[in-house]
């Protein structure tokens, strides 16, 4: 039996009260599944790193990630540093350096939660994003000339490569042909960006000639937005560019019921590196310390990692305890108008993970 070594970085604010939620959980799952053995080892990094340190991370900070099985992420952000240097210095440059591509955004209406749009319940709102995470408008490429001159000019370019455009399309449509309804929405700005997204346009269309069996359909990112809140049956699986994915992912989160219930899987699909897993909310510093975050996102996420180690009865077993403790509505977190904290969250997720009534 081999051990999944999974590196944790629970990061700033919530993060780490979510994470810590994560692994224990992820330890009643290998009590229940004995076949499954995971070993932990956490990195400090993050905002107070920095401030005894002057990185987020060390310089060798990806090469001690790499040879990790996975990366169980909580969150970056601090009220105290720029979220541009908190974000580029850690969480930014794993998903670059590790060549995390690949980012899948899950979003579903689960029974017991309350879905903000009228008439919509389980099965109505069922989705996917799939995200471009290695370039696009965060390529990073730009830069500022003059500063603080009346004359300053920041340019900040969305670089965007027929390698990189192809290999996003091929996974979306691998994704979408292995999901019952087979259909994938490719959402640009074509209309108005026409270089990349244009791009985008035609390696669409030439990756939709190999995968006949999957139903493809086109939207702007601005008319998409109305689609998702006035047609939540009419999608599946989304893909689109890096900034269009990560407006419309935080969308569908909030309409599934709650953005603490969002998981990302931050994937290099070819396992040349680790990817990295994490809930989509953030660091959410005004509840911070608190103890009343929602574990959920991190839970799924647990699910996401599991599911990616190759690990599916438990990764099955966890995303089935999630439900169950959302569908009873006993134990319900201040998010989704329960009063539950983190830790009664924890504890009813891991009763369910034991088969125990919840
Ligand atoms: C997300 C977040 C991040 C992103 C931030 C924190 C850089 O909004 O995971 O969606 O934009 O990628
Ligand atoms: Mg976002």
């Amino acid at each position: 039996m081999a051990t999944h070594r999974i590196a944790v970085i629970p990061g700033d604010g919530i993060g780490a009260e979510v994470v810590t939620a994560g692994i224990e959980v992820l330890g009643a799952v290998q009590e229940r599944m004995p076949d499954l053995a995971l070993s932990f080892e956490s990195f400090p990094w993050g905002s107070d790193f920095y401030r005894a340190h002057g990185h987020m991370m060390p310089e060798d900070g990806l090469r001690r990630l790499d040879g990790f099985d996975a990366i169980y992420f909580g969150a970056v952000g601090d009220p105290d540093l720029p979220d541009h240097l908190t974000l580029w210095g850690l969480r930014l440059a794993i998903c670059q350096g590790f060549d995390q591509y690949a980012n899948v955004r899950p979003a579903r209406v689960m029974a017991g939660v309350p879905c903000p749009l009228a008439g919509v319940g389980p099965g109505d709102l069922d989705w996917i994003v799939v995200r471009e995470n290695s370039e696009g408008e965060y390529a990073g490429a730009g830069g500022r000339v003059h500063r603080g001159l009346p004359e300053e000019v920041a340019v900040e370019t969305s670089v965007c490569t027929a390698a990189g455009v192809r290999r996003i399309m091929r996974f979306a449509f691998e994704l979408a042909r292995s999901r019952p309804r087979r259909q994938l929405t490719c959402v640009t700005k074509s209309n108005a960006q026409r270089h990349g997204m244009v791009l985008w346009d035609e390696i669409f269309a030439e990756t939709a000639r190999e995968f006949r069996d999957v139903s493809t359909d086109k939207m702007l990112v601005d008319a998409m937005t109305t689609r998702m809140v006035l047609k939540p049956r009419s999608l599946d699986v989304v893909v689109a560019s890096n900034l269009h994915a990560d407006i419309l992912s935080d969308l569908a989160a909030a309409l599934s019921g709650s953005l603490g219930l969002a998981p990302t899987a931050n994937l290099n699909p070819e396992r040349r590196f680790p990817s990295m897993f994490e809930p989509i909310h953030g660091s959410g510093f005004d509840i911070a310390g608190q103890g009343i975050a929602n574990p959920i996102g991190a839970l799924w996420s647990a699910a996401l990692l599991l599911d990616h180690l190759g690990e599916k009865p438990a990764a099955a077993a966890l995303l089935g305890a999630i439900e169950q403790v959302l569908a009873a509505g006993r134990v319900m977190p201040p998010d989704l108008g329960g009063t539950a904290t983190t830790a009664e969250m924890t504890a009813a997720v891991i009763n369910a993970v034991r088969g125990a009534n919840v």
